[in-house]
């Protein structure tokens, strides 16, 4: 996040403000408000970056943020995002009510420390919690915070056996294994916590994630652990934990190296238990120790929260742990920070209610059923190649198989993603033609859709990915379809000689014909009458 504009921005901007001739203190810099609410509310002027000494009304204050807030996107039409944007008005009531608490001040807030016990049980539960062991876990802001402690839990468990056994911790030290599609978070804990990250390339026939045999070849004495993610970023696909596991098996037996796996269930965790129930992945796998998921993706809460959960108090090292003794009673942390806001945990707990297992089955099945729409139609067509595979069959064999055509169980299971990019033979027809700026053009129209490259070893492969959430309604889905189908033909249709502006431009234009059917085209305006100009990138 750059702190500032570039500086020939920032001059240029200054040399164009007046120049009064008697320099006023309180109006001299950048007068944040003098264009829009100084007049009406007569409050000082606001620096941009630096704090104001005077501030100003709480209503000028509300109505200039509410302003600069309208250039974010619509978090509705945000389709990159796995994070949920929607919740029902009793949920932000509850979440408005309970803003100021703290989860930290359990003595405080006890009510609010209930509700998280019960929500790390429920979750614990969800994942198959094996009744013989004594579950643990806690929230977190997110899946990263997740992973970086279940990566420490890792790190710690292999210094205290490699100890045990007189060896060294340091020389050659320690190894994680993750394909080389893992999230930057998994990278992170890696390179945080001073652990060897070795990611294993990925590969079309790997379905651009984790390639079991490449990683199992890759484990030594000095292996932490193996993240496993149920949800790629990349492309929604589910990595075998299962496989994963019977790999490790093999390895423990063959040279006696214990390998434990933290499953990155960031999306998958709050997902595949509900739509794909038969799926091995989680606590009914010995191997996996702990897991992490995102609260504020298919959890269903706004963003915020995230959970931990380890298979059994054995797994996460007591040094881990810190007793609290100032709050007014004892109590357990550990977690990387200290205070947190309570609301979104007690907006997590309102979901599980609220909806319980059938209502989060209905909706990731309905998820599914459009994901599954958006994945044919662009199949369907000459333009697109889709490499998400949710919407292509299972195998009769495959746990949890149903023969009905409309449930998840009928097709191989995954994220309700579609990554998708231009085919081969459209790519062909208009070489200079950049799937980039497909992203750009459906911005124009409102639509988020993010391109990228894929992995290493395959980064010279673009996606377009869309998250299909809750809030993806069909006629959505339907809308959007034919946004990027018009989109394209006009490419399909440019000559060389254009560019995208011209596309951005003509997009730009139908829209607003659209939301003011007495729009005047730029051409047919009068003199002087400058239509605004359009920085595309490309
Ligand atoms: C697979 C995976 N792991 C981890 C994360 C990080 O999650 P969070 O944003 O909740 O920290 C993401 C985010 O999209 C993800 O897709």
């Amino acid at each position: 996040m750059s702190l500032q504009h570039p500086a020939n921005v920032e001059s240029l901007i200054e040399a164009s403000r007046d120049k009064p001739k008697h320099h006023h203190k309180e109006r001299s810099g950048r007068g944040l408000q003098a264009a829009s609410y100084g007049a009406r509310y007569t409050t000082q002027d606001l620096p941009r970056d630096k704090f104001p000494e005077q501030g100003c009304e709480a209503e000028a204050a509300y109505q200039l943020i509410h302003d600069m807030t309208d250039l974010d996107g619509r978090p509705n039409l945000n389709l990159a995002s796995f994070v949920h944007t929607w919740m029902p008005p009793q949920a932000d009531k509850l979440m408005a009510e309970n803003v100021g608490k703290n989860l930290i001040d359990e003595d405080e807030y006890p009510a609010t420390v209930d509700m998280h016990h019960r929500c790390t049980s429920m979750i614990a539960k969800l994942w198959h919690a094996h009744p013989d062991e004594t579950p643990i876990g806690t929230a977190t802001t997110g899946s990263s915070e997740g992973i970086l402690l279940g990566g420490m839990a890792l790190k710690r468990a292999w210094q205290a056996k490699m100890k045990a056994k007189g060896k060294n911790i340091y020389e050659p030290g320690p190894n994680i294994i993750m394909g080389a599609n893992a999230q930057v978070c998994l990278e992170k804990f890696a390179r945080y916590f001073e652990v060897e990250a070795r990611l294993v390339p990925v590969s079309e026939e790997s379905r651009y994630c984790l390639d079991i045999k490449k990683a199992a070849e890759m484990c030594d004495e000095n292996t932490i652990g193996v993240f496993v993610i149920l949800g790629s970023t990349y492309t929604g696909h589910y990595e075998s934990v299962k496989e994963m596991s019977d790999a490790l098996d093999k390895i423990e037996k063959e040279k006696g190296w214990d390998i434990p796996i933290h499953v990155d269930g960031a999306s998958g965790g709050f997902f595949a238990p509900f739509v794909h129930p038969k799926l091995e992945w989680d606590f009914r796998l010995p191997r996996v120790k702990s897991i992490q998921s995102s609260g504020h993706k298919f959890g269903l809460a706004y963003v915020g929260v995230g959970w931990v959960v380890w298979r059994d108090h054995k797994y996460l090292p007591k040094e881990l742990i810190f007793e609290l003794h100032y709050l007014g009673s004892v109590e357990l942390s550990f977690s990387l920070n200290f205070s947190r806001p309570a609301a979104p945990i007690i907006a997590q707990f309102f979901s599980f209610l609220h909806l319980g297992f059938e209502g989060y089955r209905r909706i990731g099945e309905g998820d599914l059923v459009n994901a599954r729409i958006l994945s044919r139609a662009l199949e369907g067509s000459t333009e697109f190649k889709v490499l998400s595979e949710i919407h292509h069959e299972a195998s009769p064999n495959d746990p949890g198989y149903v023969e009905d055509e409309t449930k998840a169980g009928h097709y191989k299971p995954g994220l309700p993603v579609v990554a998708f990019q231009l085919s081969p033979e459209w790519k062909k027809k208009n070489p200079y033609i950049q799937q980039k700026w497909l992203q750009t053009l459906l911005r124009v129209k409102g639509w988020i859709v993010p391109n990228y490259e894929l992995p290493p070893s395959v980064e010279k492969e673009e996606v377009l990915r869309v998250v299909v959430r809750e809030s993806m309604s069909e006629d959505l889905v339907d809308l959007l379809l034919r946004d990027l189908f018009a989109i394209v033909k006009e490419l399909d249709s440019m000559d060389d000689s254009e560019n995208i502006a011209t596309v951005a431009h003509r997009s730009q234009q139908a829209v607003q014909k659209q939301a003011n059917p007495k729009h005047v085209p730029h051409h047919k305006k009068a003199k002087g009458d400058k239509a605004k100009s359009l920085s595309v990138p490309c």
